[in-house]
């Protein structure tokens, strides 16, 4: 989902970019990110990719692993040789959610799940080989956006084909359009900016909130969508019941709020909607 609107240049990245995808680059192969990096020797390097199947990471915690934290040591490492400054997104789930209040960069870390862990050993593996001012860890929670599995798309079309929906109100995030997250990325790389940063939409929902809102963009105010809580929605894994990130630093070193969920959900639902074949 991410890397694809600075590959389709939704958002641009400042520079010549190179864009690799597993074809290319598969960055649990060493060999294979030593060989781009003494290739390219990039000032930068974004990495959009990760092991993101949340529920599927608890049966295949050696890939998620090897993805999300090992290959990510590959990137660190071969950033360290050639001085290029590595950004890397993190997740809301490396938080137990145990919190009242929007989560800090430097609040302490306790993930409930194989995902949330390995999210999590990929930033403490970049932090063990770079120092601060070589890396931007910016973590966010709940992206949606074109291409890739998106949640907004998946309960436009569940609502479309009729299907009953019943969505979870007792986790609270906020949604994160990734052209957003594209955007505060290039913002930071201008201002020079470095260590951990926060980045989400404005406001906060729950999933059904969420769920309804996108259903309400999509013109179907009448579709009915049933509240459910966790407890009888059994997943593999188990979720924060507040993930709430704080951008006050975001904030204050890009000199912008990210602008409401509300208002990114609305502009990407037209777009969806408008893409859509007639009936
Ligand atoms: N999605 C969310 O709600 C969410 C929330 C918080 C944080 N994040 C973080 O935000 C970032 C972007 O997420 P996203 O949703 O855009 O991810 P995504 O759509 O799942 O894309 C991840 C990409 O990484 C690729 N990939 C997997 N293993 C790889 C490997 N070994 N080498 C190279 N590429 C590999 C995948 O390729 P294949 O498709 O071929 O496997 C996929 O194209 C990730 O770091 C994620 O952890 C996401």
């Amino acid at each position: 989902m991410l890397g694809s609107v600075f590959r389709d240049k939704e958002v641009i990245l400042p520079g010549n970019c190179t864009f690799l995808d597993i074809d290319e680059v598969d960055i649990t192969r060493h060999e294979q990110v030593a060989l781009v990096m003494q290739d390219i020797k990039p000032a930068f390097l974004v990495n959009c990719s990760a092991y993101t199947n949340v529920d599927g990471a608890e049966d295949q915690q050696k890939l998620s692993h090897a993805i999300n934290a090992d290959g990510v040591r590959n990137l660190a490492v071969e950033c360290k040789k050639y001085g290029s400054k590595l950004i890397h997104y993190s997740t809301d789930f490396i938080f137990d959610g145990k919190s009242l209040i929007p989560y800090k960069e430097n609040d302490v870390p306790h993930p409930l799940n194989v995902y949330g862990q390995t999210k999590l050993d990929g930033e403490l593996a970049i932090q063990s080989v770079l120092p601060e001012a070589q890396y931007i860890i910016l973590r966010t929670s709940w992206l949606f956006g074109p291409r890739g599995k998106n949640f907004v798309a998946t309960m436009i079309s569940l609502a479309k084909n009729k299907t009953p929906l019943k969505v979870v109100t007792d986790q609270t995030g906020s949604p994160t359009f990734t052209r957003d997250l594209a955007k505060a990325t290039c913002a930071l790389i201008e201002k020079n900016a470095a260590g951990v940063f926060h980045y989400c939409n404005s406001g906060s929902c729950s999933w059904y909130e969420f769920a309804r809102y996108a259903i309400d963009c999509a013109g179907m105010t009448d579709y009915p969508v049933a509240q459910t809580i966790s407890a009888d929605f059994k997943r593999p894994a188990k979720r924060p019941e507040y993930s709430l990130l704080s951008t006050e630093r975001f904030i204050s070193v890009c000199g912008y709020t990210p602008r409401h969920w509300h208002e990114a959900v609305r502009e990407y639902v037209t777009e969806y909607i408008s893409q859509q074949p007639p009936v």
